[in-house]
Formats: structure tokens, sequence, C-alpha cells
């Protein structure tokens, strides 16, 4: 059996887990999750320096809270790992700061990870979680992603939001129907008492040079102009805001862009297992629409627990423990942070010369 401390303070999260792997059984024995939504909603979203001082503040107790609650003592760790990329500098600063002072401290191994493969990871914690190849949908507040995964962890992207990632997208409407940050949950609450084919609202696509459109890319962001010229149509007409209505109609279309765009890929690159994780995967119609649509190509969905979609220190831990299990491991402790890294660049975290 393997254990490792992770730390995720990559956006507005505070995070430490304790998780351990025995081969294929990924386990939490706590996870810590301190969220700094209350400080960040009156901003409508998160404030990167706040969020910052936050994590500076909130670390050490939930350090102290995750290792009181495993009942694992940190000497019998075997790994310790932050997030390095991608994020807010800031914010990622102070995770990886902690994590590779507590190594030098303890003389532990240190891994840095890459934010997307640890969402990616949440998977390991779902029963019959498949084995590579398979495709992921990773679609977060900062992502939406299409990218392959293979046999030890080589990642391919195969599309991705040319503009706002899918959350992004769901934030800015709520904000803009008045709902209370993050829009996500709030947009899926409301849009329950919603009809869903009130509005027609577009699906939009990335040209290709070549004439067409790419397949598998996606634009949320003319999707939330068509939600706000919608709502000052009906505001100029002196009506009342249909807000169910329309967050029906808007979750609606992106779980159609999505589900439309993820099978096909899947089918076009003969993938027969779809992994669903990130913050939007939390959502129910996204959910449904996935299982129902892939079960009539054959092809099998596996969908991020809910309480591991958002961000969280397991999923970090998990990724560290698989990472350890293919004995591609040990990051340099001159490893820094970045504010971005493609996913297909996660192996150069483990190289003797760090990326950066
Ligand atoms: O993965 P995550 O915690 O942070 C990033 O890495 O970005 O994702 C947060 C995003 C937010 O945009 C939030 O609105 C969205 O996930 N989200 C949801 C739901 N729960 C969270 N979107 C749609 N439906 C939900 N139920
Ligand atoms: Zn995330």
């Amino acid at each position: 059996m393997h254990k490792a401390l992770a730390i995720e303070t990559s956006c507005d999260e505070t995070s430490v887990s304790i998780v351990s792997n025995s081969g294929d059984i990924y386990k939490i024995h706590s996870n810590i999750v301190a969220s700094q939504i209350e400080d960040h909603s009156k901003w409508g979203g998160v404030v990167p320096e706040l969020a910052a001082r936050k994590h500076l503040e909130l670390l050490p107790f939930v350090l102290e809270q995750a290792l009181e609650e495993s009942k694992i003592r940190i000497e019998e760790i075997d790994v310790i790992a932050s997030t390095v990329t991608p994020g807010l500098v800031g914010c990622l600063r102070v995770g990886s700061i902690t994590a590779r002072s507590l190594c030098t401290l303890y003389s532990k191994p240190f891994l840095g990870i890459h934010h997307l493969e640890g969402h990616l990871s949440s998977i390991l914690f779902s029963k019959n979680y498949p084995k590579p190849p398979f495709l992921t949908l990773l679609v977060s507040g900062g992502h939406t992603e299409l990218i392959k995964v293979g046999e030890r962890r080589k990642m391919q992207r195969l599309g991705r939001s040319y503009d706002d990632a899918a959350g992004e997208a769901f934030d800015k409407v709520g904000r803009l129907l008045g709902l209370s940050y993050p829009g996500g949950p709030a947009i899926a609450k409301i849009a329950k008492k919603g009809n869903a084919s009130k509005f027609n609202l577009p699906k939009c696509k990335i040209s290709n040079k070549e004439g067409g459109f790419l397949k598998y890319d996606f634009s949320f962001s003319g999707l939330k102009t068509a939600v706000l010229r919608l709502v000052e149509k009906i505001n100029l007409n002196g009506d009342e805001i249909p807000i169910p209505d329309i967050a029906a109609s808007f979750e609606r279309v992106v779980a159609e862009v999505l589900v439309e765009r993820t099978i096909k890929c899947a089918n076009d690159y003969g993938l027969d297992n779809i992994v669903v994780v990130g913050g939007v995967a939390a959502n129910d119609t996204l959910r449904k629409m996935m299982i129902s649509e892939a079960c009539k190509k054959s092809i099998k969905v596996h969908l991020a627990p809910i309480n591991l979609c958002t961000d969280n220190a397991a999923m970090i831990g998990a990724a560290a423990l698989s990472r350890l299990k293919i004995k591609a491991y040990e990051s340099s402790l001159k490893l820094g942070i970045s504010g971005r890294l493609p996913i297909d660049q996660a192996n150069t975290l483990y190289e003797k010369e760090p990326p950066f």
C-alpha cells in the first residue's frame, strides 16, 4: 500500500487530502476542502490576490485537520504532492512551497501534479474505472478539453474550447440572470423548474481554415452573448424574464454540445470508454444525457463521483499515486509553478531539469 499527502490550491479551494492505493484500489482517508466561495461571491468571481491570501491563511489548519482525520502520521506517508500548474500563480505558489517544505523536513519525495491530470484521476475513486486508452471530457471552470489517455499517462488533447470554458459560461450566464456564484449549481437548480425547449440557443462551432468546422472543439462565448441578447430583448418588451426557462434551455444546449462532440470524437478514434470529470461533470442533465446517448453507440460512460467533480486534493493524491505506480515519479525540488502547461506536457514535470 502506498500513501500520499496531497495539496490543492490552484484556484479558490484550499484542500489537503490523504489517500492510499493497494494495487488498483484507491481509498480516501481524509479530504478537507475549505471553499472560499463566500469570500469571492460578492465580487461575482474569483479575485486572484484575495484567493492567494486566503490559501496562506487556511492551509496550516486544513493540513492539520486532514492528518488528524486520516489517523495517518506524516512519517507514514510515501509521497507528498501539490498542484503546480495550471492555475492562478499566487495560489499555486502557496501549495507548492508548503509541499516542498514538508518534503525537505520529512525527507519525502515530491510530486508536482498537473491540475487537469488531477481531475481525470478523480475517476480512480469510482467503481470499475476503465483501463487506458479512453477518452476524457474534462469540463471545469477553466477548461473544456477532450483528452485521449493512453498507457503510462500518455495524454493527447483532441479538442478544446477556443474561448470560454463550459463552467465559465455557466458562471457568466448565472451572473447575467442574477443568480448566485458559482453559476453552475445555481443554474442547475433553477433549471429544474423550467422548460428546456422554450428557447432555441446556438450551438457554436469553430470554423476550420480548410473549410467546414473543427469537429471536436468548442466555443461558448457566442452562446453566452445569445443569452444576453435574449434577456435584453425581453427587457425591452417590458416582460418578466423567464429565468427558469432560460436556465433550462441554456443548460440543455451546453449538455448537447458536450455530449455530441465527445461521442463523435470517441467514435472516430475507436474509443469505447468515455470518462467525464471536472466541476461541470456534477451537472445532472449532462450526466444523464451522456449516458443515454453513448449507450446508443455502445460506448461506456464513467462519471467522476459527484463529490469529487469540483476542485479537491484527493484527486491530486490519486494522480500522484498512479504516477508512483508507473514509476514516472519524483519531481525535482527545483520545480516551480506555472499558470499554464498543456496537458500533453505533464510528463515534463518529472524530468531532472524541470520545465519551470
Ligand atoms: O473543477 P472546478 O471546481 O474548478 C476548475 O478547475 O475550474 O469547476 C468549477 C466550475 C464552475 O464554473 C462551476 O460553475 C461549475 O464547475 N459547476 C457546475 C456544477 N457544479 C459546479 N456547472 C454545472 N452544473 C453543476 N452542477
Ligand atoms: Zn479544477
